[in-house]
């Protein structure tokens, strides 16, 4: 924080679902001050022109504009491998960083926790079930961790007969039955893909052993995650599903401010229920399971490959069952070794999307 008692934060994505409800945070909090502006093409004169703010950029080299407004805090809510750059910025030099944009940290991998290290700032996971789980391992001796457990809502297709998920809608996979999310965001929590990723996630915020993290399906999404202990007992961090909730966390850390959103109702009914995810229903569970395992520019892979994918079923170029055979056949062809620099990540990047797009038929 500035010495004025201000904190500068550079809003990246700030047209999008994360950045609209940050901006509302924001609002509430006369020392919070945005000092940057970023989105991918949507105009932002008069967001900017309305808060004073001077160093805005729509598309482009996300650095150029973190360099020039110099903020104590960046929140990176970006969709996609394009938050790549302003995540390393940030982790670096120990700026703190606000993390929503969770496919940066998956594709940069051990490059993020390494300059992360170096750079020694706060990570800050805006996920809501990292936030849980960061509020739910602080203050804990690491050895008395077991493992973690990451919830899943399962989607709009959870009961679904499988056969009919062929011919899904784009209009069907966009209506998420909790969250109301981007679409990039939206197709992934419907196959899944979203909680693959919040595994590699999970694995380099945390540093746990993929064996110790645990997916569960819980529809109602009140258990946000949990961490199980090694005396036997389990914390949960539960409460309304809302995107709010892990924001304000993160943007006014270590101060947990009130937010608009309502305790939760104990004395209405609500159900905690939880089942092992279906593997047959969302293989991309499995495949970035592995490709965790696996290491090397393999996330990073998994991820460019299933960016490919769902922007294909968005324009409905493939339906929802082509979205995971696409990632799986990309991930048997990508090099998948190690990436030592920012360039060779973005070449891993390349190439996996490459191989996807080239399994694509002619738009
Ligand atoms: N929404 C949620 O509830 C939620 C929850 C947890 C995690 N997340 C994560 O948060 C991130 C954002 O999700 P979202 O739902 O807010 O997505 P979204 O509504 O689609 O918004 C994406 C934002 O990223 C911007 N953007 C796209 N490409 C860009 C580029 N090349 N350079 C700069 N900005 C770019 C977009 O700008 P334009 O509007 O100009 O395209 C928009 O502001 C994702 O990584 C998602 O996984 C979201």
């Amino acid at each position: 924080m500035a010495a004025t008692g201000i904190r500068r934060i550079a809003l990246l994505g700030a047209t999008g679902s994360i950045g609209r409800q940050a901006l509302e945070i924001v609002d509430a909090h006369p020392d919070l001050e945005i000092v940057a502006l970023a989105s991918g093409s949507q105009p932002l004169e008069e967001l900017a022109a309305a808060r004073g703010v001077e160093h805005v950029q729509v598309g482009g080299d996300l650095t150029e504009l973190l360099h020039a407004s110099a903020p104590d805090l960046v929140l990176n809510a970006v969709v996609g491998f394009a938050g790549v750059g302003a995540t390393l910025w940030a982790l670096e030099r120990g700026v703190t960083l606000a993390l929503a944009n969770k496919e940066s940290l998956v594709a940069a991998g051990d490059l993020a926790v390494a300059a992360w290290k170096r750079g020694g700032g706060l990570l800050l996971p805006v996920d809501s079930e990292h936030s849980a789980v960061f509020q739910c391992l602080e203050g804990r001796a690491p050895e008395t961790v077991e493992s973690l457990v990451l919830t899943a809502s399962g989607g709009p297709f959870r009961n679904r007969p499988l056969a009919d998920l062929e011919s899904v809608s784009v209009e069907e996979a966009l209506a998420h039955p909790i969250w109301s999310m981007g679409p990039k965001i939206t197709i992934d929590s419907a196959t899944l893909a979203n909680k693959g990723l919040e595994l590699i996630e999970a694995r380099y915020l945390f540093g746990l052993e993929y064996e110790r993290i645990e997916v569960v399906v819980h529809p109602t999404s009140v258990v946000h995650s949990l961490v199980r202990f090694r005396d036997g007992a389990a914390l949960a961090h539960i409460g309304y599903p809302d995107m709010r909730v892990p924001i304000s966390f993160a943007l006014t850390y270590p101060e947990r401010r009130a937010t608009p959103v309502p305790a939760l109702d104990l004395t209405a009914p609500f159900s905690l229920e939880f089942e092992p995810p279906d593997p047959e229903r969302f293989p991309l569970l499995r495949l970035a399971r592995e490709a965790g395992e696996r290491g090397g520019t393999y996330p990073c892979a998994f991820n460019a490959a299933n960016e490919v994918a769902v922007a294909a079923f968005l324009d409905e170029r493939i339906g929802f069952l082509e979205i995971a055979p696409l990632v799986e056949d990309a991930l048997g062809r990508v090099d998948g070794s190690v990436a030592r620099d920012l360039p060779e990540l973005v070449e891993a990047d390349a190439e996996a999307r490459r191989l996807a797009a080239g399994r694509l038929a002619p738009a």
